[in-house]
């Protein structure tokens, strides 16, 4: 798809890989809507790149079709759907001291990562599907974030690797689905970036995490993930699928 002009959504919008996606997108010449739970953070980060920030929980059914309503009355209809929100919260099944992991925590991390990816997706693929098809009767395209740990989770990311998990099987089976109205869905499972979800971890994890990058041997930049996110925006045979971005990182069980 052509960006420049598009109408665009972005969750997660107000940091990290959502931020760098929603700057590259405006670069691009899209009208980007930032949504993320900090709708502050949304405001001043679209303030910044030139775009709408809103106030949306995307783990809300209201919240994501009120977000996504104020954004289409602001810009028009969103073809391109990016989405960025999730949590990282690491803790073991069982902990050093026998207790096993409250429910609610699982719950939680499944809930904003797998439940609120799928809320947007739903909300917006109902608006992309009315929409009049462009080139190769393409009518948008929806992007979803993984991660690595959907492959290889460490010890005391249970939750966030079953989350994420949830996003790689949730791809095709809504690209296939999807595809009668020429809309796209396709998934990004970053390797180890350089965000303020990251800059959470203690000094000593960041770097053994960067350490273990076979090449290059350093965290990605959040621009390397808006480049990718770009890319699939624009080339119209990327559908379905899950591309890693990780420096060739496998991670160990620890
Ligand atoms: N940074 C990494 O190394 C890495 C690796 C793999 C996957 N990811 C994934 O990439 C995505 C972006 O992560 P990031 O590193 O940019 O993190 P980040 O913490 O910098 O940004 C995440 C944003 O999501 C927002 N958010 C959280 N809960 C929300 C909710 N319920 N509704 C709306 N917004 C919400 C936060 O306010 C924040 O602005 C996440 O899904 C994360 O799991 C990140």
């Amino acid at each position: 798809m052509d960006i420049g002009g598009v109408a665009a959504l972005v969750s997660g919008g107000a940091s990290g890989l959502g931020r760098a996606t929603a700057a590259a997108l405006v670069a691009a010449g899209a009208k980007v809507a930032l949504l993320d739970i900090n709708g502050v953070a949304a405001e001043a980060a679209a303030k910044e790149l030139g775009g709408v920030g809103l106030a949306c929980d995307v783990t809300s059914a209201a919240a994501a079709e009120a977000a996504v309503a104020a954004a289409r009355e602001k810009h028009g209809p969103a073809r391109i759907v990016v989405n960025c929100a999730g949590i990282g919260r690491a803790g073991r099944i069982v902990d050093r001291d026998g207790k096993p992991m409250a429910l609610d925590q699982f719950r939680q991390v499944v809930e904003v990562n797998l439940i609120g990816s799928f809320n947007l997706l739903r909300v917006a693929a109902a608006d992309m599907a009315g929409l009049d098809p462009l080139a190769d009767g393409e009518r948008g395209v929806i992007l979803l974030t993984a991660s690595i740990a959907a492959y290889d989770g460490q010890i005391g990311q249970a939750a966030y690797s079953a989350s994420k998990g949830g996003i790689v099987g949730l791809t095709l089976p809504a690209a296939r689905e999807l595809a009668r109205y020429g809309i796209r869905v396709a998934a990004i499972a970053p390797g180890v970036f350089a965000t303020p979800m990251l800059a959470g971890l203690p000094e000593a994890a960041q770097t053994s995490l960067a350490a273990g990058v076979p090449f290059p041997q350093r965290l990605g930049r959040p621009e390397e993930y808006a480049a990718l996110a770009l890319h699939i925006c624009a080339n119209r045979m990327i559908n379905g699928e899950v591309i890693r971005l990780d420096g060739a990182l496998r991670m160990p069980p620890r």
